[in-house]
């Protein structure tokens, strides 16, 4: 089949588009024909390495995708062959006490499918192997290219702003990176819940997105007077939740704008790993700041109900083949890119 896949972690260089053996399902496992495969700014961080993150190699990147099922492993009772799918990326062993209390996050075994599987396990090809778990159908009324990059951010933001921030209608949250595959997502399901959605945006072209998906506020800058301007739009009390995952050069920032009692939740560093604390604020404003990480089977249903009701939609901004990859990959680590892409597989 062909793929796009490395041999050694690098630069844009190392991707290759070619020939590489078609998977076959283990027990649990089933194999989805790619009909449209989901981009995300994991792929980059794969393809160049990151420290104490095993990358088994060659691999192929790809967390995203939605396809037909064409050949199942033993013991699988969903999917069956021929099953129009959506795939989420999280794999555990399904049966340790965590995964069975459906906390598989933190199941020794968990894995984000097409970031740390492999060798040659990713979306980015016309087959790709998941286990039987990480199906649901494919949403009827999106598209197959919709419905590949639906999983993942819809996904991040749920755990983010529902499990962990536990966002209440008429809370504001504040949201770096709102132009972004995440933030996106993130406008949307702020609005769903009934919560006062403030963008942070670098563009103008990226600020009119934000607004067209449903921002109230956009806050169209380089972030040097975000946190004024976010208590210039709550009347000086500051925002409730800040969502985040830019990371080095927005954490003070987003602290500085939380109101007494707001709560932080990251999932990211974009632009670093490198932040400070005060604790003095810390404890006097009572702050809660809380890392979120993917999300449980548990909640990408609850995630995809929202989809399937119309409620959340997908950004979906631009649809490339699969040679396009690399170019796409530069743009997006070259803050160039809006809201979602997807590969189309079936134009390849
Ligand atoms: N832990 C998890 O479960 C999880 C899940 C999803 C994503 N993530 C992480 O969250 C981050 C965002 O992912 P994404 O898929 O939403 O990425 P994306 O689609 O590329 O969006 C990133 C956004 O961040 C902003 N940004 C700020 N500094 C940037 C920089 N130096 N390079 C690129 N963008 C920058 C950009 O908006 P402006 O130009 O307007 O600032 C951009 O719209 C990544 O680091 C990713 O690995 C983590
Ligand atoms: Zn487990």
């Amino acid at each position: 089949m062909k793929a796009v896949y490395f041999e050694a972690h690098g630069g844009l260089d190392v991707l290759r588009y070619g020939d590489v053996p078609d998977p076959s399902p283990a027990a649990g496992e089933v194999v989805i024909r790619v009909e449209a495969a989901g981009l995300n700014h994991n792929d980059i961080w794969a393809r160049q390495g990151l420290p104490r993150i095993a990358i088994p190699l060659p691999h192929i990147s790809g967390s995203d995708a939605a396809g037909v099922v064409v050949e199942v492993g033993p013991g699988v009772v969903y999917p069956r062959v021929g099953d129009e799918v959506v795939a989420y990326p999280i794999q555990s062993c399904r049966t340790c006490s965590r995964c069975l209390s459906g906390e598989e996050l933190f199941c020794r075994d968990m894995q984000v499918w097409g970031f740390q599987t492999g060798p040659l396990i990713g979306s980015f090809a016309q087959y790709a192997r998941v286990q039987a778990a990480q199906c649901l159908p494919k949403p009827a009324h999106l598209t197959w290219s919709e419905a590949a990059v639906t999983s993942s951010a819809m996904l991040t933001v749920w755990r983010m702003l529902v499990t962990r921030t536990q966002t209440k209608p008429g809370e504001h949250v504040l949201i770096f990176g709102a132009s972004g595959g995440t933030g996106t997502a993130a406008i949307q399901l702020t609005k769903a819940l009934g919560a006062v959605a403030i963008a942070v945006a670098s563009s103008e072209r990226k600020a009119e997105l934000c607004e067209a998906l449903g921002a109230d506020h956009v806050i169209r800058s380089d972030l040097h007077d975000v946190a004024r301007e976010a208590r210039r739009i709550t009347q000086r009390k500051g925002v409730d939740v800040v969502f985040d995952h830019v990371g080095a050069t927005t954490w003070q920032i987003g602290i500085d704008a939380l109101s007494w009692g707001g709560r932080l939740v990251i999932c990211g560093a974009t632009e670093g790993f490198d932040a400070k604390v005060d604790l003095r604020h810390l404890w006097n404003k009572q702050l809660s700041l809380l890392g979120s990480h993917a999300g449980t089977h548990r909640e990408w249903v609850q995630a995809m109900r929202l989809v399937n009701e119309r409620a959340l939609r997908p950004a979906l901004t631009e649809v490339i083949g699969l040679q396009d990859l690399p170019d796409a990959q530069h743009r997006m680590a070259t803050r160039r890119t809006l809201g979602k892409i997807a590969v189309d597989m079936v134009g390849r």
